[in-house]
Formats: structure tokens, C-alpha cells, sequence
């Protein structure tokens, strides 16, 4: 009788990083596709907000952010932020050693919806300006559909615990009152930070705006992307294995105070 081939699995954590807070978003995502992993969550909170910064600037700490993880001996690494995404990817897969994985504004499917109304593309400033996300868009069928608006001060305030559907009007309307009664069919949430104020943005979107106003991130093709990653390199977990804790949290900033945030985010309901 012939053995069954031995199966090697991979118990080292998968890292994950962002600038802050919004990574948190992909990795809930994260957990149910792949819940016999272990991750290693790195927030760069000392340095957030990205979306401001230069692109020089924010290629050095996400080169940082990345390298401390890899130095942690993960086995592949998640860039859940956009904005480091679109200043940094290719030199991070460039240099680093292992998988590189990243989340990217999900433009694909919102421009796929049937319609004549205009795709909104919300994320930070640097984000709209970088060339790799206006050569995403150059590909998109009819790049014309999508608006894209920048909107500083939202990840600041999520940083801070700050969620509520009502917290961001200011913000929204100063940055969408151009667009006052336009016809929108979807709304891509470019930033990892924006999951979280759904209920702020749909709010807004129903008494501002007509058409669907459908709701899209990239976090759940991100985390299928991750899977189909860590199995093509042989290095998933075993799936027998439910690991315990399944998270660390390591912050650049406070960790006892931000720690508190970090697990709120990571429980609160985020429904669309
Ligand atoms: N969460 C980030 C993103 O997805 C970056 C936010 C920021 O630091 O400005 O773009």
C-alpha cells in the first residue's frame, strides 16, 4: 500500500500593514477567508496620515513599515493601504524576500455596473494624484465615468476611534458639494480608513446624490488574492490549525492607548 504524500504546512504569520487604522478593514476580511492563519498587524500610527505626505516620503516608511515585519519572519506580506500601494509596490516586491500581496482601489467592478450614472472614487489625496492609480483608471473601459476626490481629514478622525454616521458631513459635503445631485451608480472606498464610515457615506449619498450609490472596496478580493498566494507558494497554514491569538498588534505609535481602538475596529459592524 502506497503512503499518502505528506502535506507541509506553514505556521508562520502573514503580515499585514497600513499607515494606521485602516488595515484593519482588509484583515477582517482577511480572517474569515484564511482563518487558520496567524498575522502580525503593523500600524504605522505615529505616521499616519500617508495620504498627505510626498510620494518620496511615504515610499520610506511603508519600506520601513514593511521591513520591520519581514525582520518579525513573516512569510508574506499584505500592503493594506492604497496609498502605500500606489507609491511603493514595485519597490517593495522588488526588495523584499517574501509574497507581496496589496490592496488597490476597487474601480474594476464599480465601472463593470450597468448604467449611465458616474463612479465616485473616494481615497486620499495622494492616492487620486499617484500615475499607478491614474494608469488603473486609463484602463477602465470609460475612464471619463469616474470622479475621483481626495478627502483629507476622514483618516485623522477614524484614527481616533471615530466612526459615527453623522461625524463626517462637514468633511464630505466641503469635498462633494461640486457634485451636488449627480447620478452616481457606485461609490469605491479607495482608502483602507473608509469601510468604516459606510454608514457616513451612504448617509450623505442618499440625501446628496440620486442613482444607486453602491458601495465598493477592494479588502474581500484582497484576501481571496492572499489565499490563492499562499497556496501557490506552498506556505499556507495548516487548516486543521485554529490559531490562538490569531492577531498581534504592533503600532509606531502608543500601543496601550491605541490598542483599545484597534480592537473596536476590528469587532464593529461594518454592513453593505
Ligand atoms: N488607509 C490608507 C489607504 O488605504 C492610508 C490613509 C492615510 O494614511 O492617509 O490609503
Amino acid at each position: 500500500m502506497t503512503e499518502a504524500p505528506k502535506t507541509e504546512y506553514d505556521p508562520r504569520p502573514v503580515g499585514v500593514f497600513d499607515s494606521g487604522f485602516g488595515g484593519v478593514s482588509f484583515l477582517r476580511n482577511a480572517l474569515v477567508e484564511l482563518p487558520s492563519e496567524r498575522f502580525i498587524y503593523y500600524g504605522d500610527n505615529k505616521n499616519a496620515p500617508y495620504g498627505s505626505r510626498s510620494e518620496e516620503e511615504i515610499l520610506l516608511l511603508a519600506e520601513n513599515a514593511a521591513e520591520s515585519l519581514v525582520d518579525r519572519g513573516v512569510k508574506a506580506l499584505v500592503v493594506a493601504c492604497n496609498t502605500a500601494t500606489s507609491a511603493a509596490i514595485n519597490v517593495l516586491r522588488e526588495r523584499l524576500s517574501v509574497p507581496v500581496v496589496s490592496v488597490e482601489p476597487a474601480i474594476k467592478p464599480a465601472c463593470a455596473m450597468p448604467g449611465d450614472g458616474k463612479v465616485l472614487m473616494l481615497a486620499t489625496l495622494a492616492t487620486t494624484k499617484l500615475s499607478r492609480y491614474r494608469a488603473l483608471q486609463s484602463r477602465m473601459p470609460d475612464p471619463a465615468r469616474i470622479i475621483n476626490v481626495g478627502c483629507p481629514g476622514i483618516v485623522e478622525r477614524v484614527e481616533m476611534g471615530e466612526i459615527g454616521e453623522t461625524a463626517f458631513d462637514d468633511i464630505l459635503s466641503e469635498r462633494l458639494s461640486f457634485i451636488e445631485g449627480a447620478k452616481i451608480d457606485g461609490i469605491v472606498l479607495g482608502c483602507t480608513h473608509f469601510p468604516f464610515i459606510a454608514p457616513a457615506i451612504s448617509r450623505y449619498a442618499s440625501m446628496h446624490f440620486t442613482g444607486e450609490c453602491r458601495l465598493f472596496d477592494g479588502n474581500a478580493g484582497t484576501a481571496r488574492q492572499l489565499k490563492r498566494v499562499l497556496n501557490a507558494n506552498g506556505i499556507s497554514a495548516d487548516p486543521e490549525l485554529a490559531p490562538d491569538p490569531q492577531v498581534l498588534f504592533l503600532t509606531s505609535g502608543d500601543k496601550d492607548a491605541l490598542e483599545p481602538i484597534f480592537e473596536m475596529l476590528l469587532k464593529v459592524p461594518i454592513g453593505y
